[in-house]
């Protein structure tokens, strides 16, 4: 007889992106007419870079002229090169223990496989849900939530007298916006090395990173490559969400049995990104690349800039929006879901409450940057209504 896994049946809440979207689609059941203002799910709102449509073009007609079959599950070296060279030169990362992938969720659901299913794990609250949710899935009993709260500025705390074997940290955290600085990413890695612990370090946003003391990479922290794994994306910092691009850095001097049982995962399990994929990718790193896809970033930051500006004007207090494409709104009272229907259904802005992130999150609504100009100018005229 079949049987289901029943640690998928341990989730009880609906995802909330999807379960935003059915909030969204009942309003428009409504009222067909709404216009609605998406400040929800971190997507992008500009087209992919001129220098990256290109690479996929080339790739593309390279393919018409030549049979092209199976890549290299690990990614093609002339990316994972670029990459090195881009982003981890300083820090002795070397180019094998790049790893491409289609993104960060399935990087993450892959790299959790190799441990041990009673391995104590460590999320954020409020963090990104998928963290906790796949360690769930995963049959995992024992996580511990790590609260980022108001009065630490949303930094996570190393806790006193805790261990764990597994701590995720995203920084800029999602959903408040919030980054790491060194001195804190110091401690969390000086923890990670007594405890004997490895971090999933979450680096999505890190192209948004303007801070002087805030670190882009968690290797930029003295002996982290012995105790960290990091994730990163191309989806936020190259437009890459409908492409999808990522890859993450398993760095061999954690162990040489974890780095060759990730070879073995990755060679065993998957037939790698495609090659047009990993050509764009290559073109969003070149000189004019990585110009044009700064230039995006710019723009999502001067949009996050008005929406935290307007806010405030009305009194408002909220953080992120410097470091980060989110908004972290702290609501004037109620909680975060009534807040956010109040916002959906009077105002007609698609926000995400704080709640949905974690507990640590009630009584703040989390706003995308995301969005174009033309957004961001209804945003501000009907803003000044809410009551
Ligand atoms: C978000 O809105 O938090 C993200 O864009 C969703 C994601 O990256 O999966």
């Amino acid at each position: 007889m079949v049987t289901l896994n029943s640690d998928f049946q341990k989730i009880t809440k609906q995802y909330l992106f999807p379960l935003i979207d059915e909030k969204k689609a009942e309003l428009l059941g409504r009222e067909p007419d709404a216009q609605l203002i998406n400040m929800g799910i971190g997507d992008i709102s500009l087209p992919l870079a001129p220098s990256v449509v290109q690479g996929l073009e080339n790739a593309a007609r390279e393919m018409g002229e030549r049979p092209f079959g199976y890549g290299p599950a690990e990614g093609y070296a002339f990316l994972r090169e670029r990459i090195v060279e881009v982003e981890y030169g300083a820090y002795g990362i070397g180019a094998e223990e790049v790893f491409v992938s289609e993104g960060i969720n399935s990087d993450l659901c892959a790299i959790e496989e190799l441990f041990d299913r009673d391995q104590h794990v460590a999320v954020l609250d409020p963090t990104y849900p998928v963290y906790g949710d796949i360690s769930v899935m995963a049959g995992r009993h024992n996580i511990t939530k790590i609260p980022c709260i108001e009065e630490h500025g949303f930094l996570p705390q190393v806790p006193k007298g805790e261990k764990f074997d597994l701590i995720y940290l995203c920084s800029p955290n999602n959903p408040t916006g919030v980054a790491m600085t060194y001195d804190n990413l110091r401690e969390w890695v000086e923890f990670a090395r007594v405890n004997q612990s490895v971090i999933f370090f979450d680096a999505a946003y890190a192209g948004f990173i303007t801070s002087k003391d805030v670190p882009k990479s968690i290797y930029e922290i003295e002996g982290a490559e012995e105790v960290a794994i990091e994730f990163r994306s191309f989806s936020k910092s190259a437009g890459f969400t409908g492409l999808r691009l990522g890859y993450c850095v398993v760095p061999k001097k954690i162990s040489k049995s974890l780095y060759d049982i990730w070879v073995l995962r990755q060679n065993t399990k998957t037939n790698g990104t495609s090659y047009p994929v990993q050509r764009a990718g290559l073109s969003a790193l070149s000189e004019q690349g990585q110009k044009e896809c700064a230039e995006q970033v710019r723009s999502y930051q001067r949009q996050g800039e008005v929406i935290k500006k307007s806010l405030e004007e009305l009194g408002f207090t909220c953080l992120g929006g410097k470091d980060s494409p989110y908004i972290w709104w702290k609501i004037p009272s109620g909680n975060s879901w009534d807040f956010f229907d109040k916002l959906l259904n009077e105002l007609k802005i698609v926000a995400i409450p704080g709640v949905g992130f974690g507990e640590c999150g009630e009584g703040f609504i989390r706003l995308s940057s995301f969005v174009t100009e033309a957004t961001v100018e209804k945003f501000k005229e009907v803003i000044c209504k809410l009551k």
